[in-house]
């Protein structure tokens, strides 16, 4: 074909972008390119923070109706990520984290262990607490004594006061049965011997006969399962958690780092604030090694702010502001930011300045669609609620309403989450009024996360496919170096795009349930 004189088919990023206007998720659509690779080429990997690379971007927002130990360990295992919430105790929620360090998928460097003159009442409470059924006997019950035992769950039927000592495998003088292994044996090795010996479980022993870890079939099975899971150096499942500005959250902060988080996410509503420096400040000087979450912001102005007073020790943005799907923020207080333009903005602003810290888009998702958006805006993960809300892993129970199975979602500013602890994320510890800027609600069953995020996964795939891109480093670049890839939508196009000129459908909710 001669060329022609060129024809403007698409909009550039600055073009659709262009300074004060509103542009959200639905205000535009990603014109298709070309695909000139397969399919299984198309590889989402991408950075949560700055030093630390996940599967796939999908984040499980610190809300009390998403995201706990549960969901997490879900979340981690799918290559995926989720920040565990803080109203609850800091008990609760240094335990929740220490739930996932233990849930490893691979190796369990540090079991629950149980001292030889413990009952079976106190390997039913291990069962019960932390639903592990595989539990060592070491001399005292710590990790430094010789592991003489190992107790599984057909030990536990037996009374509660009988010794773990007179049940536990092996009895008394086959201590050799024990089936261990040197440190520094490998999954690949655990599994021989497993299979050689006829075993479930393997015992990792030092030289002196002290207990290194533990590992299972079924961890064995599930990680192979889950190649992509999202763990940290020692191959343990990553915990991230939210804390906040408050002076008291100061204890809440080095429980979690105590219980072993990777990732804290100073969670607030607004960040540009002094108090959440000085938190940030507290958890990066104290503990350099933590990866923190600075968020939410909306503008250019509260990155720049919050970077002039905190530099690298930002590991992440959490961008959004008032877009949330139970969220009244706008309507309070009259500020906020529509969704793809802050994310895009934010993203343009670190990217000019050369700064590496990933941008968070949170809020608004609500479907496989809006993720390709807005990573397409800039964003290097997408943190989501209502999307994950009413999952199997989620928290709460389902309830039947007009025989529709559903799930509470809620806004962490409704009036009745702030009562239980959410408050920390919309005031000052030392304010009494509460001002809703959020509204309880409900949700879909959407069946477990094990089903439901592959799906979404293969369907922001089918995206990058769609627009031609096989990775989001790819598309991000192509976006900054002003591909003409973006479409404003009209109200006809919006109507256009869903379904017409049926007398009847019946909308098939992801994951094909
Ligand atoms: P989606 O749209 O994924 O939004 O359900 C989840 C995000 O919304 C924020 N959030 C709130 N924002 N009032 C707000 O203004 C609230 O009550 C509220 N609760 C959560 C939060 O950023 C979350 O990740």
């Amino acid at each position: 074909m001669s060329e022609q004189k060129e024809i403007i088919e698409g909009l550039s990023a600055k073009e659709l972008f262009l300074p004060g206007k509103g542009v959200t998720y639905d205000g535009f659509i990603i014109n298709p390119g070309i695909a000139d690779f397969a399919f299984s080429k198309i590889n989402l990997k991408t950075q949560l923070t700055r030093n630390i690379a996940i599967q796939h971007g999908l984040v499980g927002a610190p809300m009390d109706t998403v995201a706990e130990d549960r969901a997490a360990i879900a979340f981690d295992l799918e290559g995926c990520f989720a920040i565990k919430h803080y109203n609850n105790t800091i008990d609760e929620q240094a335990r929740m984290v220490g739930n996932v360090k233990a849930a490893n998928p691979d190796f369990i460097n540090e079991p629950k262990v149980l001292p030889q003159n413990a009952t079976v009442a106190d390997l039913k409470q291990i069962k019960k607490d932390y639903g592990f059924s595989s539990v060592p006997v070491t001399v005292d019950g710590t990790l430094d004594s010789k592991v003489i035992g190992l107790l599984t769950s057909r030990h536990a039927r037996n009374n509660d006061d009988v010794p773990v000592e007179a049940v536990m495998h092996p009895a008394g003088d086959r201590l050799e049965n024990l089936t261990t292994a040197p440190e520094g044996t490998d999954s690949d090795r655990a599994q021989e011997l497993m299979i050689q010996k006829n075993r479930k479980r393997l015992l990792i022993v030092d030289d002196l006969g002290r207990l290194k870890g533990l590992v299972t079939a079924k961890d064995l099975d599930r990680r192979k399962s889950h190649p992509h899971a999202t763990v940290d150096s020692n191959g343990r499942l990553l915990a991230g958690a939210a804390v906040s500005s408050y002076k008291e959250d100061k204890d809440r902060i080095d429980a979690l780092v105590d219980a072993g988080v990777d990732v804290l996410c100073l969670d607030t509503a607004q960040a540009a604030k002094k108090r959440i420096v000085n938190q940030a400040k507290y958890i990066k000087d104290k503990y350099s090694h933590i990866e923190l979450i600075v968020g939410n912001i909306a503008t250019i102005r509260q990155a720049k702010w919050l970077y002039n007073q905190l530099g690298n020790r930002i590991d992440a943005w959490k961008v959004g502001m008032g877009v949330g799907s139970i969220c009244t923020t706008p309507d309070v207080a009259g500020a906020g930011a529509a969704q793809a333009a802050a994310v895009y903005r934010v993203s343009l602003w670190n990217y000019l300045n050369s700064l590496d810290i990933p941008v968070m888009a949170d809020g608004g998702i609500r479907g496989s669609g809006d993720v390709v958006k807005a990573l397409a805006c800039g964003a290097k993960t997408i943190v989501a609620g209502s999307l994950f809300a009413g999952t199997a892993e989620a928290p709460g129970e389902y309830v039947y309403e007009e025989g529709v199975r559903l799930k509470k979602y809620r806004g962490m500013g409704s009036i009745e989450a702030q009562r239980e602890g959410g408050e920390k994320r919309y005031r000052d510890a030392k304010e009494q009024i509460l001002v809703s800027q959020g509204v309880p609600g409900f949700v879909q069953d959407k069946g477990s996360l094990h089903h439901f995020l592959p799906h979404i996964i293969k369907a922001i795939k089918l995206g990058f496919e769609d627009i031609g891109y096989k990775n989001i480093n790819d598309l991000r670049q192509a976006v900054y170096n002003g591909a003409r890839i973006f479409e404003e939508r009209t109200a006809a196009s919006l109507a256009e795009s869903k379904p017409h000129n049926l007398v009847k459908y019946r909308e098939e909710p992801i994951g094909g349930k």
